[in-house]
């Protein structure tokens, strides 16, 4: 705790931090939360128009882009703490190569503007594994590079962010809703440990006042160790649906693109990468966070209950 509430609650104040991809479904949920709380905001946005109704007008909105390099150096000047809330998967096919360079940009950026601290939410996975997602992989290089450039970081590593509006999760969603049978491959077998939104909320929140130090990586989830097969039984359960899900052992490209057309077409290269990443086992081997952090991340069944009660709310 604090020795100096007052001094430093006017430092909190002074701190400018900087929230990139606030049009992004996390960010986009973080954004209020850090409007609410005594700092400086300024979000980066690729079009800053698009955000403009989103934004109180005491937060700053400048136009920049991870890829160029020099719209970062305006973005991130004066900047204390700085949220990495992007990821390209959605608009590239060759997310690897371009998520690497946007972090190197974001990372020597940072470093040259004297940014203390980069907040980063990432994936989880066992680095060690073979065969570990493209996806899953290019997540955990982003963290590096940042730990890399000696700016400090924080770095979250999540599964599937339940939540309403989650890319991921309306995945699970579609396909439960729309089929009674599924013919599933084996590899929705696979443990994962999923997490509800508001606690990744909570964990990026957090991040902001734990007190300085070397950087860190924190793997994040609910209570419970599932498996993509046993959220979609209890989807299904929670909305009163009978679904039998039919493992088979071989689940052809023909049959996943199948399943994705029930999806709608802008989300299938998303889709496409999330789904190969499924075969990655993704579950907390390090609870760290459980100690550091002064909360207990919810369970699968309240994360799936409340987000069918806002999914309803939203009339979606
Ligand atoms: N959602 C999940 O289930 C989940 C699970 C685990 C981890 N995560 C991690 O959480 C982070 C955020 O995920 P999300 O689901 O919120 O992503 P998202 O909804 O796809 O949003 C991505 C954000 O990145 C921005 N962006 C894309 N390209 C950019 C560029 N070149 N320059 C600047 N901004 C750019 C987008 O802005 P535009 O409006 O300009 O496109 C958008 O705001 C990612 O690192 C992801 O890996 C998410």
């Amino acid at each position: 705790m604090p020795n100096h509430p007052q001094a430093d609650a006017s430092t909190q104040q002074n701190r400018l931090v900087l929230l990139t991809g606030c049009s992004g479904y996390v960010g986009g949920r973080l954004l209020p939360m850090l409007e609410s709380l005594p700092l400086k905001l300024r979000c980066l946005a690729r079009k800053p128009e698009a955000v403009a109704g989103q934004v109180n007008s005491s937060t700053e909105v400048v136009q920049g882009d991870v890829l160029d390099r020099p719209s970062l150096d305006h973005a991130l000047a004066g900047v204390h703490t700085a949220y990495y809330l992007v990821h390209l998967m959605s608009g590239s096919k060759d997310f690897e190569k371009e998520d690497r360079q946007a972090a190197v940009n974001f990372a020597e950026a940072a470093r040259m503007a004297g940014v203390r601290r980069i907040i980063y939410l990432g994936g989880l996975g066992d680095d060690e594994a073979a065969g570990l997602s493209p996806h899953l992989r290019s997540r955990h290089e982003v963290g590096q590079i940042f730990r890399d450039s000696g700016v400090e970081t924080i770095e979250f590593r999540a599964s599937l962010v339940i939540g309403a509006g989650s890319l991921s999760f309306d995945l699970v969603k579609t396909l439960t809703e729309r089929l009674p049978v599924m013919l599933c491959p084996l590899w929705l077998k696979t443990p994962t440990q999923p997490i509800a939104v508001d606690d990744v909320l909570r964990y990026l929140l957090a991040a902001l006042d734990l007190p300085p130090g070397e950087s860190r990586t924190f793997e994040i989830g609910c209570e419970d160790i599932t498996t993509y097969g046993g959220i979609i039984q209890e989807y299904a359960r929670q909305k009163g649906l009978r679904r039998w899900l039919i493992y088979v052992p071989v689940l052809t490209p023909y049959l996943s693109s199948l399943w994705l057309t029930l999806v709608k077409p802008a989300a299938f290269e998303v889709g496409r990468h999330l789904i190969e990443g499924l075969k990655n086992p993704t579950v907390v081997r390090d609870r760290k966070a459980l100690s550091v952090f002064p909360f207990r991340p919810m369970s699968l069944k309240e994360a799936i209950a409340r987000t069918i009660e806002a999914s309803e709310s939203r009339g979606s």
